[in-house]
């Protein structure tokens, strides 16, 4: 039956309609199931239950790596196999846009980044990616390393006071303050201030969140968005956000003009590195729609993402002793007492492989969602144009084919000194960042913000579950979230004495005695 995939395809490119094919190839292969995708019986419950991604890989278990769930009209299909995944978002991914992604996504970010296709989605890649070279990538380290800063401040009164901390929402907010003066320059300072802008920001988010897990789309009734309490507090939200970023852009404007300014490929305002501050120096012609499209883009891509990955890597840190154990020896002997710096990147290699390994159990967004623009043939199947796909990469990093022990946490899975885990060189069952042209601009910044806010937190800190803390379950909206916070108990670690190298065999000191 391998035989005849050439064929199919040829014919597909050569738009010949899908009943004939399957008319021809269903001949061809009578009874066979042939050119049909599995169908699984599916409840509106099952997707619209929590954690969907969840009886998703129940379904993925029977019906294997493409499937057509169908609910009433609507169906959708669902992708879990490497070379699928590969074909949708790398080698095919002209025939694919964002779909039902960038419906839901346009009340906030319009035609960004993430949601835009084709020309715009064009241009402003090509304008964007620039904007996060490596110089800004490296100075970033310096914000990273402050802002967790602030964060140990909030930690150090907690374990001082003997009080337990809701981890998810702090790293929910230490990752805004680094978005916002990564992205646009503004501080939030939200782990001391949570009114006006910082709120705006999260009914936002949760707006957003909600609307991606809704069945029915309310918010495009016409009477609804003006009598809905909901839909105007989401409304103020989003002018004080929007007049926010057009203050903002226009301070920066002002501090451009007055710039004696030699822009080059690695440019970089020292007092003000953020991307907007690139952007305007570039003399990227821009509409300040899209501009503030483009901000706010990427202020909610690398806000909550960031977040959950480190919630997740602490929640699966308290489960593994050995790992945290062997986390904090790495980072006691690269760093010691010093903040993280760009060189540091290449010695913290377990703290590394720690998140690639959380990324892997828990990936940040868990499925990813494309429409089909044009017919195409998806492993051994014809799809039509207008299908809408979820390539679950849960299940992909989940697979009992594709991992041994795939629901273990085992950072020794990626090699220390092995080429740094990515989608190309594990051949798309590793999707951490996505892949293809749309895969993500912030990839490194989020790597390295969250080895740095890691390493950083568990050199001072021991963290455990905190007794009589709510079980830790899965929901989701755009990323993996808790259901009731991560509590935990924070406590000071000891720290080693700091003795002269050349005393040490004199004094005998034993390192492993010196830390709690
Ligand atoms: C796209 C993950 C942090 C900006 C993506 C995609 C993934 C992803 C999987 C691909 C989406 C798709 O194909 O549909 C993550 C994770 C992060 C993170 C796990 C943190 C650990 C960031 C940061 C930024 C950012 C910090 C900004 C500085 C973007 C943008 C896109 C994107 C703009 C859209 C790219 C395009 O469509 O051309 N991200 N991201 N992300 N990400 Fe990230």
């Amino acid at each position: 039956r391998y035989g005849l995939l050439p064929v199919l395809k040829s014919l597909v490119k050569l738009g010949v309609p899908n009943e004939v094919l399957e008319f021809l190839f269903g001949w061809a292969e009578e009874g066979s199931g042939y050119l049909r995708i599995p169908e699984a019986k599916g409840s509106i419950k099952a997707v619209r239950s929590e954690a969907f991604f969840i009886p998703l890989y129940e379904l993925y278990l029977t019906y294997g790596g493409i499937f057509r769930l169908t609910f009433g009209p609507k169906s959708f299909l669902i992708v879990s196999d490497p070379s699928i995944a590969k074909h949708i978002l790398r080698n095919n991914s002209k025939a694919y846009s964002k779909g039902i992604l960038a419906e839901i996504l346009d009340f906030v970010m319009g035609k960004g980044l993430i949601p835009a296709d084709g020309e715009i989605w064009r241009v402003r890649r090509r304008a964007i990616v620039p904007a996060l070279h490596l110089k800004y990538v490296a100075a970033m380290i310096g914000l990273f390393g402050q802002a967790t800063d602030r964060l140990c401040k909030t930690l150090d009164a907690a374990a001082s006071d003997g009080e337990d901390v809701e981890m998810e929402s702090l790293f929910s907010r230490l990752t805004l303050d680094i978005i916002g003066k990564a992205v646009f320059n503004y501080d939030f300072d939200s782990l001391s201030n949570d009114t006006g802008i910082v709120e705006a920001v999260y009914t936002v988010l949760r707006e957003a969140e909600d609307r991606s897990v809704a069945p029915i789309p309310v918010w495009e009734l016409p009477i609804w968005k003006d009598i809905s309490p909901r839909q105007r507090k989401v409304n103020a939200a989003l002018k004080l956000i929007n007049d926010t970023l057009d203050d903002l852009i226009a301070i920066c404007k002002r501090m451009v003009d007055e710039e004696e300014l030699q822009f080059h490929e690695e440019y970089m305002n020292e007092q003000d590195p953020s991307i907007l501050h690139f952007l305007l120096a570039s003399g990227d012609d821009v509409s300040s729609k899209q501009l503030r499209d483009d901000l706010m883009t990427m202020l909610i891509a690398g806000h909550e993402t960031s977040a959950a990955v480190l919630t997740w890597t602490f929640y699966l840190l308290s489960k593994e002793p050995r790992v945290m154990s062997k986390l904090q020896e790495e980072v006691d002997s690269v760093l010691g007492d010093r903040s993280p710096t760009i060189e540091d990147m290449k010695k913290l290699k377990y703290a590394t492989r720690v998140i690639n390994e959380s990324l892997r159990l828990y990936p940040q967004p868990p499925v990813l969602i494309r429409r089909s623009l044009e017919d195409d043939v998806l492993g051994e199947y014809p799809i039509k144009r207008g299908e809408d796909i979820f390539i679950s990469v849960w299940n992909l990093h989940r697979s009992p084919e594709l991992w041994d022990d795939a629901d273990k946490f085992e950072p020794e899975r990626w090699a220390l000194d092995g080429p740094n885990p990515n989608e190309t060189n594990q051949n798309f069952k590793y999707l951490p960042f996505g892949g293809g042209p749309r895969k993500c601009v912030g990839d490194m910044f989020a790597s390295y913000e969250t080895v740095v806010a890691l390493a950083m937190l568990v050199r001072r800190f021991n963290f455990q579950m905190a007794v009589g803390a709510p079980p830790v379950e899965m929901t989701t909206g755009a990323t993996i979230h808790t259901t009731q916070g991560l509590k935990m108990t924070v406590t000071h670690r000891m720290k080693p004495p700091i003795v002269p190298s050349l005393q040490m065999s004199t004094l005998e000191v034993d390192p492993s005695i010196s830390l709690s």
